[in-house]
């Protein structure tokens, strides 16, 4: 399977077989994860194997997730991260690239960063150094394809917000000025925008808005407090942001196009990149409560 059939065919997996992955796939996930491409090259992100799933999800809070409608995975993966300026949605950014090939590979994955407190995973987690978080986990292995698992999923699935759909085009991409809806204008832009709308989020709430002007696309994300969007002060709607960033650069790359984002995650430490920031935002009518988080370069061939 390519990395467009994984965007197209990934979906959050709560119930598992229990049969273990074998360990030389599971490494080769993981290896993949080490060469993913950064959204912020300074970042280091680490991936670290749960072989023993249960011990996991005996960590984490009670909820639908680890209710009885789903059930526990054979091992998970705990994503961590340096905390740095644009730390979050570099790690939706790569981490996305690490669930994707999992799903390419034929495996079950689902993103989680609501059920688990970093005190409560610190121990599965040895090496941890100073100044690295514990952002997201995913539980890792092949999906249970009963009837009963089904069945299941369809109830969380009307449990859920939105039932696992997504937001029309037009209310997440803008067309030179925030509130210009895009129409289409541009056949190929508008396939990898619809491969980018498939991203993940959390609770589905798909936070993000791009902006087409000047030939280039700006990515910005939803920063007002919702539920849960910040848990232990780190910011989750900026990983929902890269997950779509991430969704973005894959489609652009097999288009052949051969621009990459530019992460403004760093701007704000510097006066001059809160300027450049702030006249961004009153050239195209972004709103206060949107964080910009890059800018890629549309390519020459596009009229
Ligand atoms: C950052 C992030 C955190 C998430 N946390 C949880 C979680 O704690 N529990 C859960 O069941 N799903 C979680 N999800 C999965 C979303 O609910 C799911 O991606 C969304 O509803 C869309 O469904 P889909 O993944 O099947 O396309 C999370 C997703 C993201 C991107």
């Amino acid at each position: 399977m390519n990395i467009i059939a994984a965007i197209e065919r990934r979906y959050s997996v709560r119930h598992y077989d229990k049969r273990p992955v074998p360990r030389d796939i599971v490494r080769q996930v993981i290896s993949a994860g080490r060469d993913v491409y950064p959204l912020c090259p300074g970042i280091r992100v680490h991936w670290h194997t749960a072989w023993a799933g249960e011990e996991v999800r005996r960590r984490l809070t009670r909820s639908l997730t680890t209710s009885g409608l789903s059930t526990p995975a054979p091992h998970y993966i705990i994503a961590t991260s340096q905390e740095r300026p644009g730390f979050m949605e570099n790690l939706g950014f790569c981490m996305e690239q690490l669930i994707l090939t999992a799903t390419a590979m034929g495996l079950g994955t689902c993103w989680i960063g609501g059920v688990f407190t970093e005190e409560k995973l610190r121990d599965l987690v040895p090496r941890l150094r100073t100044g690295e978080r514990i952002v997201a986990i995913t539980p890792l292995g092949y999906a249970d394809t009963s009837a009963r698992a089904r069945m299941a999923r369809q109830l969380l699935l009307w449990g859920s917000d939105r039932m696992g759909s997504r937001k029309p085009l037009r209310d997440i991409v803008s067309r030179d000025i925030w509130p210009v809806p895009w129409t289409g204008e541009d056949e190929n832009l508008d396939w990898i925008f619809q491969m980018t709308r498939l991203a993940p989020s959390w609770g589905n709430t798909q936070p993000w808005r791009f902006i087409v002007a000047e030939r280039q696309v700006i990515a910005t994300v939803n920063s007002a407090p919702q539920r849960g969007n910040i848990r232990e002060g780190k910011p989750y709607y900026r990983l929902d942001g890269g997950i779509a960033m991430c969704h973005f650069y894959l489609a652009a790359q097999a288009m052949r196009w051969p621009g990459q984002w530019t992460s403004l995650g760093n701007e704000r430490a510097t006066r001059r990149g809160e300027d450049r920031l702030e006249q961004m935002r009153s050239r195209y009518g972004i709103p206060d409560e949107y964080d910009i988080l890059g800018i890629f370069p549309l390519p020459d061939s596009m009229s």
